[in-house]
């Protein structure tokens, strides 16, 4: 399916790694002009050589922004209007695991931290993005929530939780500029196979079996449903929460 995201200016946020860089390889596959930001550059500029390597005429900026910083956001909004004149759709996907323990164990600055980052990042991220958004009279926001934002998981309280707000806040903001033309979903990975689950073979075998489809997702599948969504071939689709999860949440 041609996706016609030709000259939409996208902002990509964790593109250096995992499904941030597959996402960006997505919407450069269709077309689309790119923001790439991290707090890890040279993965970015990676990300970018692999967008020029599949097509010769990709366009990409490449920023370190923390995703826990409002600043950051504001700086690389600008970065899509200095270099594109506008912007039309945003993929908030940077993310941590962060501390394993149980919710007693916790340390205070361990859930902090994952929430700065998984959440808040989230919020400051469209609260950059929005006026934009609708300074262009419309666009589309991808916000990377996860199975652990449907369901628990021992130990990963914080996570947990900042997920789980990430699928709220997308609601909610879908419903506030549905009128104004933004539409505005989350997609629920399962897990994927990047360097966020580690290297273990044994867990990484034991998570696959806990998918009906007993493996584990690859990021591309993740960064192709992501460009559908962003572009109008959804227009009927905000506020949702689409799993990508090979049926875990069925179960
Ligand atoms: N891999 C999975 O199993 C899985 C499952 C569900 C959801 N997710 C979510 O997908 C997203 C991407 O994860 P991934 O699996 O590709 O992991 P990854 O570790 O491969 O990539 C995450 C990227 O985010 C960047 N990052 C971390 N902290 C940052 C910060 N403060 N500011 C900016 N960038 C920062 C990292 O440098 C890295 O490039 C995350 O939001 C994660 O929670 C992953």
């Amino acid at each position: 399916m041609d996706l016609e995201l030709q000259g939409k200016a996208a902002i990509v946020t964790g593109a250096a790694s995992g499904i941030g860089r597959a996402i960006a390889l997505s919407l450069s596959r269709e077309g689309a002009d790119l923001v790439l930001t991290d707090i890890d550059v040279a993965g970015c500029e990676q990300t970018l050589a692999q967008m020029r390597a599949a097509r010769a005429d990709a366009k990409g900026v490449v920023l370190r922004a923390d995703a826990s910083r409002l600043d950051d956001h504001e700086a690389t909004v600008n970065a899509a209007l200095d270099a594109y004149g506008g912007l039309d759709i945003a993929v908030n996907n940077a993310g941590i695991g962060g501390e394993a323990n149980l919710t007693c164990d916790m340390s205070p600055e361990g859930w902090r931290r994952v929430i700065d980052v998984n959440l808040n990042g989230v919020y400051y991220a469209m609260h950059a993005q929005l006026p934009a958004l609708l300074a262009r009279g419309g666009g589309s926001i991808v916000n990377i929530a996860s199975i652990l934002g449907r369901v628990g998981w021992r130990t990963a309280s914080a996570y947990v939780a900042s997920k789980h707000g990430v699928v709220g806040l997308t609601k909610t903001a879908a419903l506030e500029y549905a009128e104004r033309g933004i539409r505005i979903n989350a997609v629920g990975p399962g897990f994927v196979e990047t360097p966020i689950l580690g290297a273990d073979p044994e867990v990484l075998e034991h998570l696959a079996t806990l998918h009906p489809i007993q493996r584990l997702g690859q990021p591309g599948e993740v960064g192709d449903l992501v460009a559908y969504l962003a572009s109008a071939r959804a227009s009927l689709v905000t506020g949702a929460y689409y799993p990508a999860d090979g049926g875990y949440l069925a179960q």
